[in-house]
């Protein structure tokens, strides 16, 4: 286990990284947490445990690189941030200040949006049960709106009617595309046509711009076979004389946060029942050690053949078509760390060890899907004469049977203390907030946003 010792320090602590599932690191975030661990210590005594770090320069590089590759292809692009992935407001702003939109699904993430500065044209609402007062601010804003459904569609109508001033709802329709037929999202052939055919009478006060979808699961192939379904409608829409330029395609871009090799290894060697102190092993889990990053896996999507000869990038350019993507997780990758503080340490029957932290499995929250965070935590802690190594569970402050951070027996070189912080690495992508809550009236947990200022040194505000 690689340890590392804080240089400047009024104490030792040392920085153990975990050998299994080692969490790959963002080089900034792992400088800090090496170097100035007793910043880390400082941050938790002054904004308590669970404390979330969140660091945009991950999120900006992210924009940047997702960038170069669409502009290898030279293929038009948008690209709108899934806000749903963070309840950060510095995300939000470094999605502004990257020049790129953002996808909002309610009228609270519309509003931090455009707080942020994202201009209202850059905004494109998803979600399948929008409000009225959500539709008139993103009628009123000059949002792109998804509609799902052709209720949807009557709805937003009867909405613009509605308004006194004159202006038009900007619309892309939500395709439900064949791999999915039972799902609860978009609409299948019949409607989209029909959707399409009252379009051309509403012109005045409906502006059609285009198609989405989006489907779950990671796999390249699926968009494609989607993307390739929408041809027929994209050529029926402009033989009704209407003008589709953008297809949509969604998020669920892939990240990485463990090496693939290790991964596949743990999964072959280090998951089984007696892995866990509950001998269960989840059913799934997320693809911790995905074989394609999120550029790799946008490179395939448009090189994927569209038709015999034509590759996706030539269809978009040929047909004059801007790509949409709406990467979540995706352009959140390393843009968070969550740090619990360990309040104690408890043998149980069986030789089985529990550690509790200040803090519960709401703010790492992939128990709550019955599935695993599959990374390990890096611990820092104080040295002491003899280590002693050992393997234990980590469990959340509450009185829930079920308020388990990591079912797995996690291996520690060194048995931690009270005290002794747990970093869980790359916990921007839904994990770090989704389900947080006040449970128990613990207050929220903090969220900073470090902002790099000197030669290593960083400030942290409070991010909201
Ligand atoms: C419509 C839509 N777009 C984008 C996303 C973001 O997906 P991801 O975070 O996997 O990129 C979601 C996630 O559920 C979604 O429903």
């Amino acid at each position: 286990m690689p340890v590392s010792m804080a240089p400047r320090l009024k104490e030792r602590i040392e920085v153990h990284t975990p050998e299994l599932l080692t969490p790959l690191l963002d080089p900034v975030i792992s400088d800090f947490l090496h170097n100035t661990p007793d910043t880390l210590i400082d941050l938790v005594t002054q904004h308590g445990s669970p404390l979330n770090l969140v660091w945009p320069h991950a999120f900006q590089a992210n924009v940047a690189a997702f960038q170069s590759v669409l502009n290898q292809f030279g293929v038009r692009h948008a690209i709108f941030y899934g806000a749903k992935a963070n309840k950060s407001q510095s995300l939000l702003g470094a999605a502004a200040g990257s020049g790129i939109g953002t996808d909002v699904s309610s009228l609270y993430e519309l509003e931090s949006a455009l707080r942020a500065g994202t201009p209202p044209e850059r905004l494109c609402a998803t979600g399948p049960a929008k409000t009225a007062a959500f539709h008139r601010a993103l009628v009123r804003e000059g949002a792109l709106i998804c509609v799902d459904s052709q209720e949807e569609f009557d709805h937003l109508k009867s909405v613009v009617e509605s308004l006194s001033a004159p202006v038009k709802a900007r619309v892309l329709l939500r395709y439900r595309p064949r791999s999915c037929p039972s799902s609860r999202f978009g609409m299948g052939a019949d409607e989209l046509l029909s959707c399409l055919q009252r379009l051309t009478e509403l012109s005045e006060i409906i502006h059609f711009e285009g198609f989405h979808f989006h489907l779950g699961g990671y796999d390249v192939e699926t968009r494609v076979q989607a993307f390739r379904e929408l041809g027929g409608f994209v050529d029926a829409a402009r033989e009704m004389a209407l003008t589709p330029g953008i297809i949509d395609i969604g998020g669920g871009l892939p990240i990485r946060y463990i090496d693939p090799q290790a991964y596949a290894q743990f999964l072959q060697n280090a998951n089984q029942p007696s892995h866990y102190h509950n001998q269960r092993v989840p059913n799934s889990f997320y693809p911790y050690g995905s074989h394609l990053t999120a550029c790799q896996w946008l490179t395939l999507f448009l090189q994927a053949e569209h038709s015999a000869g034509c590759s996706i990038a030539d269809y978009l350019k040929n047909q004059n078509i801007t790509l949409a993507l709406e990467p979540g997780r995706s352009l959140v990758d390393q843009a968070a760390i969550s740090v619990f503080r360990i309040t104690r340490i408890k043998q149980l029957a069986n030789d089985k060890t529990v550690l509790f932290v200040e803090g519960s499995s709401f703010s790492a929250c992939e128990t709550w899907f019955s599935s695993e965070y599959l990374v390990d935590p890096i611990l820092i802690t104080q040295p002491v004469s003899a280590p002693k190594p050992i393997q234990a569970y980590i469990a959340g402050h509450s009185c829930l049977e079920d308020d388990v951070i990591t079912h797995r027996l996690i291996h520690f070189n060194t048995t931690p203390q009270a005290g002794d912080l747990l970093i869980y690495a790359n916990t921007a992508g839904y994990q770090m907030d989704l389900l947080e809550n006040e449970f128990h009236r613990h207050p929220l947990p903090r969220r900073l946003m470090a902002s790099c200022c000197t030669d290593g040194h960083y400030a942290f505000s409070p991010d909201y």
